[in-house]
């Protein structure tokens, strides 16, 4: 039997040998995660000695990692703007950059006080949920074209208590709206297929295709979700979309495309990278 600090040794070095990118990181989440206590609580009882079963069951989590699966599914949780959300292979884990999104919508939603607002590509209900929680009195149109995404999005509502506000839909992009709105939010599938191999063995072995392809350049949700768009926005609209550091000007082209007299803006994450683009028609 080993203690705290020597688990974590084991775990670390061996993720480490792995190249996995935060090995003391994962390997302290995972031991509190299997002894059900905080990464702070780890360390007020560095020489504590776990049962055997809770040894075994924290070194089968360790293999699961080393096999690359993210920390997230194992542990079955992500935390998003401050709210832990559940998430499993079903729904894409929800990244940091994605708070960018948020914290726009949320911003042009308390300046024009929007009532109702529509958020496509719902995965696990995270910026539905962020949005309906900072915003207590809105509705939320939130679509997905996936059924098992939204069954995981039901649970993380009515977890946050927000079921009755957040309607989830199952359809196309747009298609399932049962009536026209004055903000689109949406972080659909933007990766391009030539760019699917280069990513890193943690995503393109666990989590869903369907939440990362985007077709032959990247594009071919948003540009699909712009066509919609011109017909299912209350105008003055706006629409947020999370978009690739390197797809601004090409979103620019085809949101002019669709809205001539459009004011296309841009804000960055807080690694300095394109995130969101805003299209006020
Ligand atoms: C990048 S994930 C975003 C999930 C979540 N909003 C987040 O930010 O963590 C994209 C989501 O879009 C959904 N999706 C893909 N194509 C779609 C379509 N044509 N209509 C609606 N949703 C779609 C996927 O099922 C997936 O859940």
């Amino acid at each position: 039997m080993s203690n705290t600090r020597e688990l974590l040794r084991w775990a670390t070095a061996a993720l480490k040998e792995t190249e996995i990118e935060s090995p003391q990181l994962d390997a302290e989440v995972l031991l509190a995660h299997s002894r059900g206590l905080s990464r702070s609580e780890l360390y007020t009882q560095p020489d504590g000695r776990p049962s055997v079963e809770a040894e075994e069951h924290f070194r089968s989590l360790v293999a699961r990692r080393l096999q690359h699966e993210p920390v997230a599914y194992i542990t079955a949780q992500k935390e998003f703007y401050g709210l832990e959300l559940q998430v499993d292979g079903r729904v894409l884990i929800p990244r940091p950059e994605t708070e960018t999104l948020v914290e726009v919508a949320l911003m042009i939603g308390r300046q024009r006080e929007v009532a109702v607002l529509a958020e496509v590509g719902v995965g696990s209900g995270a910026v539905a949920i962020a949005l309906a929680v900072n915003l207590p009195s809105i509705e939320i149109y939130a679509i997905d074209s996936s059924s098992d995404a939204l069954a995981v999005a039901e649970e993380n509502c009515r977890r946050h208590d927000v079921l009755d506000r957040v309607h989830l839909l199952l359809g196309d992009l747009l298609m399932p709206m049962p009536k026209p709105v004055g903000l689109i939010v949406a972080n659909l599938p933007y990766v391009s297929q030539d760019e699917l191999p280069n990513l890193a063995p943690d995503i393109t072995d666990y989590e869903p295709l369907y939440a990362l392809d985007g077709g032959p350049d990247g594009l071919d949700h948003i540009r699909r979700l712009l066509e919609q768009a011109s017909s299912r926005l209350r105008p003055p609209g706006m629409i947020c979309l999370e978009i690739g550091a390197t797809q601004a000007l090409a979103v620019n082209d085809l949101a002019r495309e669709q809205f001539p007299a459009a004011i296309v803006g841009l804000v960055r994450d807080l690694a300095g990278l394109d995130r969101v683009a805003i299209i006020a028609t």
